[in-house]
């Protein structure tokens, strides 16, 4: 299908404008492309990189067309012209790789660049733009004959609005789910510093983790990562068998270790997938170690994959056995330490509890980890204390 360039205005020294939309008139969205940003954007490094994701999608795309021919097919057909287009102007621009010095040459290598950059610019978003327009058609997250890493990649670059139409279970946004605030009433001495960088940053959240519309939730997992009871349990039933298939590929996690995969089905955007140790009669050191890696290495991997908002289960407390008295204070006084060194990395960290039970033990040690500033009748200011880690 031919593509009618609706409006081209040379602007110099300003930057040179156009859309394109199809000339059938069918309903597609515009793609608008300011030429300067793309030639501005246009280094060899992030060419390869554009050009890379161009066949990336393109690949995605002609797998998915393969499986269902769809009314898309002309986006990804006028993207690949546009492919070779630019692989003829690429040619041209860098086989003059060392410019002579005259003026006139410079203007044309220039332009050259430009046009590669824009055409490359146009084959990226057209694949994308063609990858996400056949999204409602072809991918099921109920099926596990479902491409995994396709799923993945459209889910992950759609639209908040795009992204809900696949969710398989209700959804909680992020600012449902109030700050903590102190209640006052802890009597202990509290182990830390108030911190007004922190006092934004944590929240007590008593209900279903699946439901947490937010970068990441931790997944209580055994090192099979292949699904089982509890919070794990949950975790695939909502996410569908996209899931498994992904973590099938990962090779299991050791206790204490924590991988991340996409969320499929689920509100969030990833799971983390952490297993804790278990605990036969008392806890000793090893296990206390294996659990604050869990809670580390979890939040070492959101910061990695510049995930901001995340949700901890009560790791390792139910099968697991691991006593939750004991357990609460591992997981607070490890993500105490995590956030003074990194809270501008991490926007909020939810404690997600299931039980009453639990839900009262984090009221009432938050303060100690988490201390806010109180009315002036209040406890007076904290002193550090031992961290039981
Ligand atoms: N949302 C939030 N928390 C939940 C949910 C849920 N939907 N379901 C259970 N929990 C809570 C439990 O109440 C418990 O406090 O998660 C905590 C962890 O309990 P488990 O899920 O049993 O996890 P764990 O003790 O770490 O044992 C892991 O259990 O489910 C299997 O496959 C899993 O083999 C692994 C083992």
């Amino acid at each position: 299908m031919a593509f009618h360039v609706s409006k081209l205005t040379l602007r110099f020294p300003k930057p040179i404008s156009f859309s394109l939309r199809p000339v059938s008139g069918t309903k597609h969205p515009q793609i608008n492309l300011t030429l300067t940003d793309l030639a501005c954007a246009v280094s060899r490094r992030s060419l390869h990189s554009v050009v890379r994701q161009a066949s990336e999608n393109r690949s995605a795309n002609s797998r998915l067309l393969k499986s269902k021919p769809s009314k898309y097919s002309w986006a990804v057909s006028t993207a690949t012209r546009l492919e070779n287009f630019s692989a003829a102007s690429k040619s041209f621009s860098l086989q003059s790789a060392s410019p002579p010095n005259s003026k006139s040459w410079f203007r044309s290598y220039k332009i050259a660049l430009s046009v590669l950059g824009l055409s490359t610019g146009a084959i990226a978003a057209l694949h994308t733009s063609a990858l996400l327009a056949m999204s409602a058609e072809t991918v099921n997250l109920d099926s596990d004959r479902t491409d995994w890493q396709e799923a993945k990649s459209l889910l992950l670059s759609a639209s908040l609005e795009k992204r809900r139409e696949f969710y398989r279970v209700d959804h909680l946004p992020l600012e449902k789910v109030p700050v903590w605030t102190s209640t006052g009433t802890s009597t202990d001495q509290p182990r830390h510093e108030i911190s007004d960088a922190l006092s934004q940053k944590i929240s007590l959240f008593r209900g279903d983790i699946t439901k947490l519309e937010i970068d990441a939730i931790v997944n209580a997992a055994n090192k099979t990562l292949l699904g089982g009871g509890g919070v794990d349990g949950a975790i695939h039933r909502g996410a569908g068998p996209l899931l498994r298939k992904e973590c099938a590929t990962l090779g299991g996690c050791e206790t204490g270790e924590a991988k991340i995969t996409g969320a499929y089905g689920l509100p969030a955007k990833h799971v983390i997938h952490t297993v804790g140790p278990i605990v036969f009669g008392g806890v000793s050191d090893k296990e206390k170690d294996a659990l604050r890696d869990c809670y580390l290495n979890s939040l070492k991997t959101a910061v990695q994959n510049e995930l901001r908002t995340v949700a901890f289960p009560c790791i390792s407390t139910g099968v697991y056995g691991y006593p939750p008295e004991e357990a609460v204070e591992v997981a607070l006084a490890t993500v105490r330490k995590y956030l003074d060194e990194h809270h501008e990395q991490l926007d909020r960290i939810i404690f997600c509890v299931f039980l009453k039970s639990d839900a009262d033990l984090y009221q009432r040690n938050l303060p100690l980890y988490f201390p806010q500033a109180q009315s002036a009748d209040q406890s007076e200011s904290p002193t550090d204390g031992q961290d039981p880690l």
